[in-house]
Parts: C-alpha cells; structure tokens; sequence
C-alpha cells in the first residue's frame, strides 16, 4: 500500500543489479511512494541489461557511473540534476564488491591490491559519492543519503573477509560526512545494517547460506528482507525522520541485540 511518502522528491539510486538487489526493491518502493529518479551502475553491470526494466517499470533514466570514479560521479550529478529538474532529495548508496571474497583470499592471506579495490569500491566510494555531491551542491536542505552495512563491521564474521574492514570504514564515513553535511546543509547521512540477504553480493560471500540460517534463528523477527529494508529506506527518505543522522542503524530483526535463542540452545542441549 502506498502513502506517497515522497511524492515529489527526487534522487538517485545505485546498485539495482538483478529483481534481487535491495536497491532494485528500493527503486520499486521509492517509486511506488511517488519520487522519482536515476538509476545507476557500473559500466559492467549494465551491460547485463536488466536494470532497462527496471527504469522503464519506474519511468527512469538510468545513468551508468563507476562509483569509484569522480569523472563519473560529477557526470552522474549533473546529468541527474538536469534530467530531474533540481537538487537532489535523497541518494542510495547500495554498493560493495571485494575482489579478495570474490578469490577466495583468506583474510590471513590477502592480496593488497585487491583489498585496495575492496575499500575504494565498498567504502571509500561513498565518500567520493557524498564529496562530489557536495562540491555540486547536488543536494536539497533536509536530503537523506542512505548506505548498507553490515554487522561484521562490529564484531567478527571470519568469512566476510576485508568487507568488515570496508563496512567499519564505511561506518565511520557516514558518521563524519553527516557531521560535515549537517552542519552544511542539514542533510542527514545515516547507513542501515541489514541481515543476511539472498542477493548476488550477498551469496557470493562463503558460508552464505550457513550463517543466513544461523541469523534467521537467532533474530526473534527472522532475517529481515531485501523487501523490508526498501520499506524501511523509503522512511528514512521521508520527512518524518528529519533528525536522524550519522547513525548505523540495524534492519536486522532483533538479530544485533540478541545473545542466544531458544533455537540455537536447543541444538546444543539435546
Ligand atoms: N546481501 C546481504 O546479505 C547484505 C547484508 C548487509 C549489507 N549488504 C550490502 O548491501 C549493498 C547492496 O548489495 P546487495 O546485497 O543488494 O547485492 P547486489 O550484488 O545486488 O548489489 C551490489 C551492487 O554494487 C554494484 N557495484 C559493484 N562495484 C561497483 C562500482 N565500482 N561502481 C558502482 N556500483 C558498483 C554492483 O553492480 C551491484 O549492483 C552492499 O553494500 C552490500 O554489502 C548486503
């Protein structure tokens, strides 16, 4: 059911890959609570072709950019602006890749260039994102820009490898440019730590699918969906949560905040 919780704003979404992708279920919320806006994706991720659905099932533009790339990124901004008509109201930042996951590198036994390309694509392309943004002054007063973390950022996950490393730093980006972007144009910038997702990045970290059942048990409410996280975006793009900034905030039902489960116990008690 929709509210129209943001008709009329405008934004920028990255990272719709596949019908999958949480960005891909924002877009269709987003679009559905009546904003509108452009698609974006690396270069190699369009020529899959898929995100063409989706812009024309949201009457969008889709606008390809490297979001490690500031050459891209001003061309994303500008060409956004123009297209849409104004300052930007929101942007999704719904990006991570490591090459080290990707190899199966151990994290005891990286390869130091491939952990380079983790951080600048996984984190330090929010930065590059929010700098360009505001070297533009891209973004409207009261805009929300969003990014997706995940715990591993704050305690041990041995299998997502470098991408906690990128998380921590993600985390910590979105806590000092929602400093500065508050205080400039009281944007908020906040990041969102989701449960295990059945996505492409998801699934391709090892023991996927042993600790997204773990999660699903241990959280009181289950793992919370790509579909319930676009819910929970969209609240954060509206106006009703004006006063929320540099937070990381966890869309994980219950999963951060829980020690043991009856259901985990019950496995070791029999
Ligand atoms: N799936 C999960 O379990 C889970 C849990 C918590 C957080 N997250 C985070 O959610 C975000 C979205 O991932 P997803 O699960 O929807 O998977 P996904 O694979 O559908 O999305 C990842 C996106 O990153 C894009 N990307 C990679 N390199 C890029 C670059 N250089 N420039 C621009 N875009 C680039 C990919 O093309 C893809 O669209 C990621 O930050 C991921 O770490 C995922």
């Amino acid at each position: 059911m929709a509210n129209s919780l943001l008709s009329g704003k405008k934004g920028i979404i990255f990272g719709a890959l596949d019908p999958n992708s949480i960005a891909w279920k924002v877009a269709e919320k987003a679009h559905s609570e009546g904003a509108s806006f452009v698609l974006s994706n690396a270069p190699v991720a369009l020529r899959m072709g898929q995100i063409n659905k989706l812009a024309e099932s949201c009457d969008s533009l889709v606008i390809g950019a490297d979001a490690t790339s500031i050459p891209d990124l001003e061309n994303l901004f500008s060409k956004s602006m123009e297209h849409l008509g104004g300052k930007l109201d929101f942007v999704l930042h719904s990006i991570g890749m490591s090459p080290n996951v990707r190899k199966g590198k151990h994290y005891t036994d990286l390869d130091y260039e491939y952990y380079h390309k983790t951080f600048d694509i996984s984190a330090m392309s929010l930065h590059k994102t929010l700098q360009t943004a505001h070297k533009l002054d891209a973004m409207a007063e009261w805009g929300s820009v969003l990014t997706l973390s995940y715990i591993a950022a704050q305690r041990v996950f041995p299998d997502y490898n470098d991408m906690s490393d990128a998380k921590a730093v993600l985390e910590s980006i979105t806590r000092n440019w929602g400093y500065f972007y508050g205080k400039y144009k009281k944007v908020r910038v906040n990041s969102i730590s989701q449960s295990p997702t059945k996505t492409t990045a998801g699934t391709g970290v090892k023991g996927f699918d042993g600790f997204f059942a773990y999660a699903e048990q241990i959280s009181p409410l289950g793992n919370a969906s790509a579909a319930s996280c676009a819910d929970y975006c969209v609240t954060l793009f509206s106006d009703y949560t004006k006063m929320v900034t540099m937070q990381n905030l966890f869309h994980d039902g219950g999963f951060s905040f829980t020690g043991i489960s009856k259901e985990v116990m019950d496995k070791f008690n029999s």
